[in-house]
């Protein structure tokens, strides 16, 4: 079957938003090369669960830092989408080494790789950190895909984030706190993964996309938010947040225009994204009571509640 059927390959394809994609692919009629590190790993084993998984899914071995693993996953593909990244749920304590060196050398293999191989195009995943931390951006201009990241913001940063930021709105004071604490009340941009794993897509289909492309189409602060989820869940442990919205935290809101004009519209509203979030997670048991588990933090969040 899959034969017939244009091949892609996704690395680090067990991952949250990369899984999303190899569904979307999977469902749109594509076959599609996934790669894991460990394919034996029971955190990748809903890949093989996906529907039209056992007809057009193969999974590869491979790690992106190991150039050698790479070349069998992208072989007969027309396009690659370069997902896997080192994202650490706690502390990083030297992000040179820890995320950006295997960040840059993934990506130059997999670049490689697909050089080698015919592989027509690539898009590769990155993070809105790429763009925020450019305090020299006019304050009055949505941050478009002309704003790159200082080097120095974001080394006296150090951040990375996750969905479990969200997760800690809902659980903060069950787990993160021994006391009260208080979030600062910052703004958060927003993005249902369902549309994210659609504007990749669409890069990859549309011959003209080319450059950077942002996708983050709702912002909210984090005081607005957690008033906004209570309203429907008013029983969770929420976070309590300033009143005022942080000055020294404000950031200029990002911009996805060159995505929307590309055709690219998300499914959701923010609304929508934030409340499918929680069902989701009340159904894979992300919000019970667990007496002694802990709550792992992206370092963001500490930035988010340090004085
Ligand atoms: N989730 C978000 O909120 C968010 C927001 C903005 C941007 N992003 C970006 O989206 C991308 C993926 O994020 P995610 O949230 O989906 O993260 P994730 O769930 O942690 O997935 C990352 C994947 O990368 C794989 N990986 C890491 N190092 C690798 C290596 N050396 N070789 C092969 N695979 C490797 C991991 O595999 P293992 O399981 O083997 O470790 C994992 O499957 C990142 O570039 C991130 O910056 C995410």
């Amino acid at each position: 079957m899959a034969g017939s059927r244009e091949k892609v390959c996704v690395t680090g394809a067990g991952g949250y938003i990369a899984s999303w994609l190899v569904k979307l692919l999977l469902a749109r009629g594509y076959a599609v090369h996934a790669t894991v590190r460990d394919p034996s790993d029971l955190k990748n084993a809903h890949l093989r669960q996906l529907e039209g998984a056992s007809e057009n899914l193969r999974v590869f071995k491979a790690d992106v830092l190991d150039h050698g693993t790479l070349a069998g996953a992208v072989a007969g593909c027309r396009g690659v989408f370069h997902v896997a990244f080192p994202v650490p749920t706690d502390k990083v304590v030297d992000p040179e080494t820890e995320m950006l060196a295997p960040a840059v050398k993934g990506t130059l293999n997999i670049l490689q790789a697909c050089s080698a191989n015919d592989v027509q195009k690539v898009v590769v995943v990155s993070s809105t950190a790429a763009v925020h931390f450019n305090p020299k951006w006019p304050q009055d201009r949505p941050k478009d895909e002309n704003c790159w990241s200082d080097i120095s913001s974001c080394e006296k940063n150090k951040v990375y984030h996750t969905c479990d930021v969200f997760l800690t709105f809902l659980l903060g004071k069950l787990f993160a706190f021994r006391g009260p604490a208080v979030m600062k009340n910052i703004l958060w941009h927003i993005v249902d993964v369902r549309d994210v794993a659609d504007a990749l897509l669409l890069i990859y289909k549309k011959e003209e996309s080319a450059g950077r492309y942002i996708c983050a189409p709702h912002h909210i602060s984090a005081k607005v938010m957690v008033n906004l989820i209570k309203k429907t869940h008013p029983n969770y442990n929420y976070v309590n947040c300033d009143s005022d919205l942080d000055p020294r935290s404000i950031v200029t809101p990002l911009t996805s225009e060159k995505l929307k004009d590309l055709g690219w519209k998300p499914r959701k509203k923010m609304e929508e994204a934030l409340l499918d979030s929680i069902e989701y997670y009340e159904k894979a048991g992300l919000l019970q009571e667990v007496e002694g588990r802990p709550c792992r933090l992206p370092h963001l969040f500490h930035m988010a509640i340090e004085k």
